[in-house]
């Protein structure tokens, strides 16, 4: 399925090209730049010893070949496990980075933005913090004390190339408190009752729905757009729900296809 061009739509590689290469590895976000991806999505936890890394889910065992959860684990210890070789039965010849062993180790969030600041377009990326709750504020303390050293917590000229996104509300506020220039994400699994205008909590800027609430109530992408909020929608697969989110006019699409979507998009 092809559609008219759409250049105003950013396309954001979820966890990289994920459904090409193992999530949140080198070899997944490396595939997303050489794809054309306009930005990158990542989740980030704390370690054991204080150290960011880009890891969705709580434990390790889905997507590596070891045990146990990121925050009782050190960066030393993350360090010696493969997080590729659990998608070793697909077909590499596509994307034949995937097996190699340097590209599919731990990621750190200071790795990933030194691979942005080493592309020579611009990539903007989306960062997602993850349990921040757990961690009473040094989740994003530490996130801006990374991003301040690659000079990208301050006012930028134009948007800053960095957004936070989170379903935490709270840890959106932390944000908008310490650092306001940076623009912030609310991500919804569910629409609830007090937002169902199109307000979005204290602290976000930008709307994120999941694709479900997209296809199943209509008229809310409208009422945030008349709310005045962007609207980012996750996680956009399949081709008919690109279509769905064009029609809509929402900002951004986040997706593990970005090579497919760009194409729909007719934009390779
Ligand atoms: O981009 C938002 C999306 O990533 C939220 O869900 O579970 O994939 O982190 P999840
Ligand atoms: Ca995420």
């Amino acid at each position: 399925m092809t559609q008219a061009r759409q250049p105003s739509i950013q396309v954001v590689a979820h966890r990289g090209a994920s459904e090409d290469a193992p999530e949140h590895t080198l070899a997944a976000y490396k595939k997303a730049i050489e794809d054309g991806a306009d930005a990158l999505e990542c989740d980030v936890r704390l370690t054991a010893d204080g150290h960011l890394v880009c890891v969705h889910d709580r434990r390790v065992n889905r997507t590596s070949n070891g045990r146990g959860a990121v925050s009782a684990l050190e960066l030393a210890d993350l360090a010696t496990l493969d997080f590729g070789s659990w998608m070793e039965t697909m077909d590499s010849e596509e994307s034949p980075d995937w097996k190699d062993r340097s590209l599919t180790s731990v990621l750190t969030l200071e790795r990933l933005l030194e691979l942005i600041a080493d592309t020579d377009r611009r990539i903007e990326l989306a960062i997602e913090t993850k349990h921040p709750t757990r961690w009473a504020g040094q989740v994003e303390e530490r996130l801006l004390q990374m991003l301040a050293r690659f000079g990208l917590d301050g006012p930028a000229p134009g948007e800053s190339p960095v957004r936070i996104m989170s379903f935490s509300a709270r840890s959106l506020h932390r944000i908008a408190d310490a650092a306001p220039q940076l623009p912030t994400v609310y991500l919804m699994q569910f629409v609830s009752p007090r937002l169902r205008d199109g307000r979005l909590p204290a602290g976000a800027r930008i709307a994120g729905p999941g694709i479900r609430i997209v296809r199943n109530q209509p008229g809310y992408v409208e009422r945030l757009h008349k709310a005045g909020h962007r609207v980012h929608v996750w996680t956009v697969n399949e081709p008919e729900d690109v279509e769905l989110c064009v029609s809509l006019g929402v900002e951004a699409i986040i997706t593990n296809r970005p090579k497919q979507v760009l194409s729909q998009l007719g934009r390779l």
